[in-house]
């Protein structure tokens, strides 16, 4: 697919102030850090796009990003920020799952999961969240440029079976780098079929 635009729509926490759904829509969701922010700024090739930061917490609301002028990316607050208060925690969990559990026109969540990383409980609890209302989601295995393919390979195994014991079949996954953009037509191209149907 190719982007020939990309713009920022609005940022929300309330779910009755979101663009109307008349056009198909994909959520990152992750931990915080893990690089939802920059995955999207790699995607559509617009740095500065989505806001992005070392410090873990940097996205906390509903951004809508309007793509080619037909469908959303929506970037997500990121979950497990060791410094978020319970209280934030709690509200947080209220609030995504608000959107993700009625918002009509979401197509497919991507979820995000650090490759450097063996299988997280908080990653694998939201992919049972998702996995139990019925919610399509692929993962997505960040920051690939950090390491040997290998090493990533070996994390996805590891993560794949632990999802097995609680699913009988485990959806696609794409390894990615918004460094070096590796992944991205991948995921473009899941986008590109979606959209087709
Ligand atoms: P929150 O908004 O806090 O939930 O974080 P986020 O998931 O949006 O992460 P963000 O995109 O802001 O990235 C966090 C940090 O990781 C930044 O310093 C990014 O530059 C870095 N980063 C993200 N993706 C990659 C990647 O693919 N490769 C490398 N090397 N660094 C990355
Ligand atoms: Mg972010």
């Amino acid at each position: 697919m190719i982007i020939k635009s990309a713009e920022f729509v609005c940022s929300n926490t309330r779910i009755d102030k979101l663009p109307p759904p008349t056009i198909p829509e994909y959520a990152f969701i992750g931990r915080s850090n893990v690089g939802k922010s920059s995955l999207i700024n790699a995607l559509t090739q617009h740095k500065g796009l989505a806001k992005t930061s070392q410090t873990p917490g940097k996205t906390q609301l509903i951004n809508h990003f309007l793509v080619n002028k037909e469908w959303f990316l929506v970037d997500l607050p990121g979950y497990g920020y060791a410094k978020t208060s319970k209280t934030n925690r709690s509200e947080w969990e209220k609030f995504i799952k608000k959107y993700l559990f009625n918002r009509e026109n979401l197509q497919c969540v991507f979820v995000l999961i650090d490759s450097r990383l063996t299988p997280q409980k908080n990653d694998l609890d939201f992919c049972c969240l998702l996995g139990e209302k019925g919610i399509p989601f692929i993962l997505i295995f960040t920051k690939a440029d950090k390491q040997s393919k290998i090493k990533s390979e070996h994390n996805i195994e590891l993560f794949r079976k632990a999802l097995l014991t609680w699913f009988e079949e485990v959806p696609p996954h794409i390894l990615t780098s918004s460094e070096t953009r590796n992944g991205c037509d991948e995921v473009l191209g899941l986008i590109d079929e979606v959209n087709q149907r």
